[in-house]
C-alpha cells in the first residue's frame, strides 16, 4: 500500500477485518517489519486519538516515530506557489516536504479543511503535495475531506458488536441486537449516521469517510457475508468463523437537516432521510457527528453553520430518539461535546461504544502501517 486515503486502498474489507482481529490477537508479532524504519506523523491540526493511536501502532510494529506539530515550533509554512513570501511564513511546503521525507520511511499527515475554497479542499491540495513531492507512502490522518483511519476503526467496531459476528468462529454472546430479516433471506443490521448540532463549523471528513466505508461494506455484504474472514485470510490465523447461515447485510441511512447534503461521491447509494426520528426507527447502530454545510445544495454556504444551534437542539441524540431504535449502540469518533451532540445518559449508557471505538483506532492504524511496511 502506497497511499491510504479511500476505502478501496485497503482492498477486500473482509481480509482487512480479519487482519484487524489478527492484530488484536498479538499486536507485537510483526516487530521485525518496523526495525530501523521511521514513521513521521505531521499535524497541522490538533489531535488526541490519532496522535496517540498511530504512534502506538507504529511502536507495536517496532518502528521509530517522529511527531511534528507544524504550528508549534516549526517554521510557518507557505502552501501556495507564486506567493511573494514577505509575510509571516518562512518556509515553503515544496522544500519542507522533501526535507521531512528524507528523515523517514512513511508519512502520516493531518490537515483539515480550511473552508477558504471548496475546490481547494475537495481537491486535497495539501495532502496531494505530500503524495507528489515526498516519494514516501502517505497515509491520511484526517484531511480536508476524509478520515479513513477513523472509518476503518468504526467498521471494525460495528463488526465486533454486530449479531453473530465472531472472528474466531461461533456466535457472540450478548453484544448483538435482535436480528432483522434482510431482503435476501439473510440477516440485516441498520446503521444510521445522524447530523447533530455544534456551535462551530466542523469539516465533513468524518461523515464523508464513514459514508464511504459503510457503502462499501453494504455493497459487499449484499453479495456475500461481509463479516466472515476468508479461509487462509490475512495472517493465516483465522479459519472460517464469522456468520452462520445467510450472511449479514447492511442497511445504511444518513439523516440531517436540509442543506447539509454530503458530497454525492461519498453518499453513494445510502438512503437520505430528513426526518431524524423516522431514520432512527429500528436502527442497530447510531453514528452521530456534526458537519458544516458541504456546499452541495447550497454552494455559497460551503463550510458554514446554517442555523443558530439553539434552534437545532432537538437533533441532539437523547433517550427520546434512542427509544425508537432496536436498542441501538451509540457511536461517535470523539472528541464530542456532551449535550450538544449527545446527552450524558446516552454516551454513558450501556449501549455506548465510544471507548472501544477509540481503542480500535490503534488497530486500524496498525493494519495500515503494517501493509505499508510490507510494501516498502
Ligand atoms: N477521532 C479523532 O480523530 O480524534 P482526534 O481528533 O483526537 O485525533
Amino acid at each position: 500500500m502506497k497511499i491510504f486515503q479511500h476505502v478501496q486502498d485497503i482492498g477486500d474489507l473482509r481480509v482487512a477485518l480479519a487482519e484487524a482481529q489478527e492484530v488484536k490477537r498479538d499486536r507485537f508479532q510483526w516487530q521485525h517489519l518496523g526495525k530501523n524504519k521511521t514513521a513521521l506523523l505531521i499535524f497541522f491540526n490538533n489531535s488526541l486519538r490519532t496522535r496517540l493511536s498511530t504512534q502506538k501502532a507504529a511502536m507495536n510494529l517496532g518502528m521509530n516515530v517522529i511527531v511534528l506539530d507544524v504550528n508549534q515550533g516549526a517554521w510557518k509554512l507557505e502552501t501556495e506557489r507564486g506567493v511573494v513570501m514577505d509575510g509571516d511564513k518562512s518556509e515553503h511546503l515544496l522544500e519542507a516536504i522533501p526535507v521531512m521525507a528524507s528523515y523517514c520511511d512513511l508519512i502520516g499527515v493531518r490537515s483539515f479543511a480550511r473552508f477558504e475554497s471548496r475546490q481547494d479542499d475537495y481537491e486535497e491540495k495539501i495532502l496531494n503535495q505530500f503524495i507528489r513531492y515526498s516519494g514516501r507512502p502517505v497515509f491520511f490522518m484526517e484531511s480536508a475531506t476524509v478520515h479513513p483511519l477513523q472509518a476503518f476503526a468504526d467498521l471494525i467496531t460495528i463488526a465486533e458488536y454486530s449479531p453473530l459476528w465472531s472472528p474466531a468462529g461461533g456466535q457472540t454472546e450478548s453484544t448483538g441486537n435482535a436480528l432483522h430479516r434482510g431482503a435476501t433471506g439473510g440477516h440485516s443490521i441498520k446503521v444510521v449516521m445522524t447530523w447533530a448540532p455544534h456551535p462551530k463549523a466542523l469539516p465533513q471528513a468524518v461523515p464523508n469517510s464513514f459514508a464511504e466505508w459503510m457503502n462499501a461494506a453494504a455493497n459487499l455484504s449484499a453479495h456475500s457475508p461481509l463479516f466472515t474472514p476468508p479461509q487462509g485470510g490475512a495472517g493465516g490465523g483465522l479459519s472460517g468463523g464469522g456468520l452462520s447461515g445467510g450472511g449479514l447485510s447492511i442497511d445504511f441511512v444518513i439523516t440531517h437537516p436540509e442543506g447539509y447534503e454530503l458530497d454525492p461521491q461519498f453518499v453513494g447509494d445510502a438512503r437520505v432521510e430528513y426526518d431524524q426520528m423516522k431514520a432512527f426507527e429500528g436502527a442497530d447502530f447510531i453514528y452521530a457527528k456534526n458537519w458544516s454545510c458541504p456546499g452541495v445544495t447550497r454552494p455559497d454556504d460551503y463550510g458554514k453553520v446554517l442555523h443558530d444551534y439553539h434552534t437545532m437542539m432537538d437533533w441532539c441524540v437523547s433517550a427520546r430518539q434512542m427509544a425508537v431504535t432496536n436498542d441501538a449502540h451509540f457511536m461517535h469518533c470523539l472528541p464530542v461535546r456532551r449535550n450538544m451532540i449527545v446527552t450524558d445518559d446516552v454516551i454513558e449508557g450501556p449501549r455506548s461504544l465510544v471507548i472501544p471505538e477509540a481503542a480500535n483506532r490503534e488497530i486500524s492504524a496498525q493494519v495500515v502501517l503494517k501493509r505499508m511496511l510490507e510494501a516498502l
